[in-house]
């Protein structure tokens, strides 16, 4: 039985990628190694990194003294405006961030000149065009990581609306291959899978409207019988709800031309 003011407040409330009500959410990461953790153990003072899709810039900021110059690039003008408030508040001076596609991205300030080109659950790595394009902003030794959804993410979700993609080909082997055909020499290749525990159902909802809203997706009303299969999916005996994160890291280093 749900308490229906509190399904209503969440439901009403204002959601963006990076805005709406925190949910409380405890990550089990045992034997996570971690994107970050992949980015970080390249990173030099000399790097100059590319972060395509950055989004609010929090990865390119995180990193930043630890390596040489960093650009972020991305086409939604709300996220470029938050990544540009969040460096200023950071004073670091090696960084800027563009709203700019990154098929747009080509010339001199841009081909061939990046050691390390990020993507995380942005717009590289489903096609092999996209990982062509990502290629030729690298130095050659330049290395191009990838982080992705994976197949598994958010099953219990899924599996409550009936929601599931029929994946001939898994995400893994998706990214791999598009490597592979662009001559990529493949370093990374790693499914990472981790729990996410909620106090309750309500916080957990928190964090799935703003995915949803942010996929165009219409958030459920309160008397969506989703909700209960969910539970009846998600819920452990104290009422925690449990939910499987999934995302695949491909990384790849730019072979030097014969
Ligand atoms: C799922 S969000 C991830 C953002 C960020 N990497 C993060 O981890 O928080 C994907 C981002 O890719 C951006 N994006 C989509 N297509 C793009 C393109 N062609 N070039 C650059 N950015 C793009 C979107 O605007 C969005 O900010």
């Amino acid at each position: 039985m749900f308490d229906r003011h509190r399904l209503e407040q969440i439901l009403n409330a204002d959601y963006g990628y990076y805005s709406g009500p925190e949910p409380l959410c405890e990550v089990d990461d045992r034997f996570q190694p971690a994107t970050a953790d992949f980015i970080r153990s390249t990173l030099h003072p000399e790097l100059a990194m590319l972060d395509v899709g950055c989004g609010s810039g929090a990865t390119i900021l995180s990193h930043a003294d630890r390596l040489g110059s960093a650009v972020g690039i991305d086409t939604d003008a709300d996220h470029v405006r938050l990544a540009r408030r969040a460096l200023s508040a950071s004073g670091h001076t090696n960084v800027r961030f563009e709203q700019l596609g990154f098929e747009q991205a080509t010339g001199p300030d841009w081909d061939d000149r990046f050691d390390l080109v990020i993507c995380e659950r942005g717009p590289i790595g489903y096609s092999a065009e996209s990982v062509r394009v990502a290629i030729r902003l690298l130095k050659p030794e330049g290395a191009l990581l990838v982080e992705m959804i994976g197949d598994l993410h958010h099953q219990e979700v899924a599996a409550a609306w009936g929601t599931r993609r029929r994946q001939p080909v898994n995400a893994l082997d998706t990214v791999t291959v598009a490597f592979d055909r662009c001559d990529l020499d493949i370093r990374v290749a790693a499914n990472l899978i981790t729990r996410r525990f909620y106090p309750d159902v309500y916080e957990w909802l928190k964090f799935q409207c703003s995915i949803w809203a942010w996929s165009g997706r219409p958030l459920p009303e309160p008397d969506d019988p989703g909700l209960q299969r969910f539970v009846d999916r998600s819920a452990d005996n104290t009422g925690r709800v449990v939910t499987t994160h999934h995302v695949v890291v491909v990384g790849g280093v730019k072979r030097c031309s014969k």
